[in-house]
């Protein structure tokens, strides 16, 4: 496994701190009960330190995402200050050696993108496409792996159907639209990148949920189960098929679908009586084998690109990396291409509507003082690493 790659990730609303031009942020001022990012873990300051930090870890990889919002502020026009900024980023994981992962959409838009209709209007996958154009451009030269959206699925659900994130809406046609465009997004921010980058390794990052019917489920449960697999799981694959040059894997958590009811129409799933996390998510490391088997039909190499969870005493993070870490290596005995692993999260931070209180780093952070501290698990992590002979 000595090429294989190990590190956590990271998404800049969640820790740079003060993304004033962005949609989330506009949505966080505006609306009762949400919580604000603010300053978030002030990684658009710390980056250099968190960056050693990674590397004193263990780490060989590295994932962030740029911020669309701070790099064009107003549409066509390109801020040359965060251009810089994140040139030195960037130049900033090459010099710790950390291979780079870099997201182009994760889940936050420029408030020009969300006024002008954001990802239900027409234009909006040429839009994307223009930023990615200049993101090859002006870092094409610094960059390893590019994501150019992470989970569409659960961005296009939580924001267009789920009303949960900006803008809030809960209609199928929105839904539909929304990934409609997410889908032409990213095929035409694919060819825009291998345009100026003919080598340029592009992909997704999909969260991929192991739906497993439970064993008493009915008939309805089991079609339930194929349907949600197929349509959260595979469809935005399968409609872009020719423009992923490898997957990006986010496992966190499996569904048990046990019963359909009709009226009102519901999917009932078997409650899970094992682990949880600190926000209830189950612990099921083994989800994470269905969900490598399940992508490994596209034939394209598979990177673990997130997997943690909530544990802000850090008493169950030690047994998830290992229990997850062996999952893969069996799915590789299998003949699963899985090259890499992209723990989330290297730093504590901002968990979008659920605000500070998960804590899913191996790196505490006090947000008092933004000091960082390494819990128990990064060093676990890094023993791992060693073990692993890189
Ligand atoms: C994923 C997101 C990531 C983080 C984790 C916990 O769905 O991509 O930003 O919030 O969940």
């Amino acid at each position: 496994m000595s090429d294989f790659l190990w590190g956590a990730a990271t998404s800049a609303h969640q820790v740079e701190g003060n993304n004033v031009h962005s949609d989330w942020w506009e949505w966080e001022k505006n609306t009762k009960g949400v919580v604000r990012s603010g300053v978030a873990a002030d990684q658009y300051r710390h980056f250099a330190e968190d960056f050693a930090l990674a590397k004193q870890l263990g780490h060989n990889a590295h994932r962030i995402s740029l911020e669309w919002s701070r790099l064009e502020v107003e549409p066509g026009k390109w801020n040359e200050r965060a251009i810089s900024h994140y040139r030195e980023v960037l130049t900033a994981l090459r010099q710790e050696g950390l291979t780079s992962f870099v997201t182009l959409h994760h889940f936050t838009n420029p408030q020009w993108f969300a006024t002008q209709g954001g990802w239900l209007a027409r234009s909006a996958p040429v839009r994307f496409a223009r930023y990615a154009a200049m993101a090859a451009d002006r870092f094409g030269d610094l960059v390893d792996f590019w994501v150019t959206i992470n989970e569409p699925m659960v961005y296009a659900t939580q924001s267009f159907w789920r009303k949960r994130w900006p803008p809030q809406l809960g209609s199928w046609s929105a839904l539909r639209a929304a990934m409609r465009y997410l889908a032409s997004g990213h095929e035409l921010a694919y060819q825009a990148l291998h345009k100026q980058l003919p080598e340029a390794k592009v992909g997704i990052t999909k969260h991929v949920i192991a739906y497993v019917p439970s064993d008493n489920a009915t008939w309805t449960g089991r079609q339930a189960a194929a349907w949600q697999d197929s349509w959260f799981n595979h469809r935005f694959i399968k409609q872009t098929l020719d423009s992923h040059d490898f997957i990006g894997v986010n496992y966190y958590f499996h569904q048990r679908p046990q019963s359909v009811s009709l009226l009102p129409p519901r999917l009932h799933t078997q409650a899970w009586q094992g682990a949880v996390s600190d926000m209830d998510w189950p612990i099921w490391p083994e989800g994470l084998g269905h969900a490598l088997r399940a992508m490994s039909r596209y034939k394209k190499p598979l990177y673990v690109t997130e997997n943690g969870l909530a544990d802000a005493k850090d008493t169950r993070r030690p047994d998830f990396i290992r229990d997850h870490l062996r999952v893969i290596e069996r799915a590789q005995a299998d003949g699963v291409d899985v090259r890499g692993y992209l723990h989330w999260s290297l730093l504590d931070n901002f968990e979008w509507d659920h605000g500070f209180d998960p804590r899913f780093g191996l790196v505490e952070v006090d947000y008092a003082t933004q000091k960082r501290t390494p819990r128990q698990s990064a060093y676990v992590y890094k023993a791992i690493i060693e073990q692993a002979g890189g």
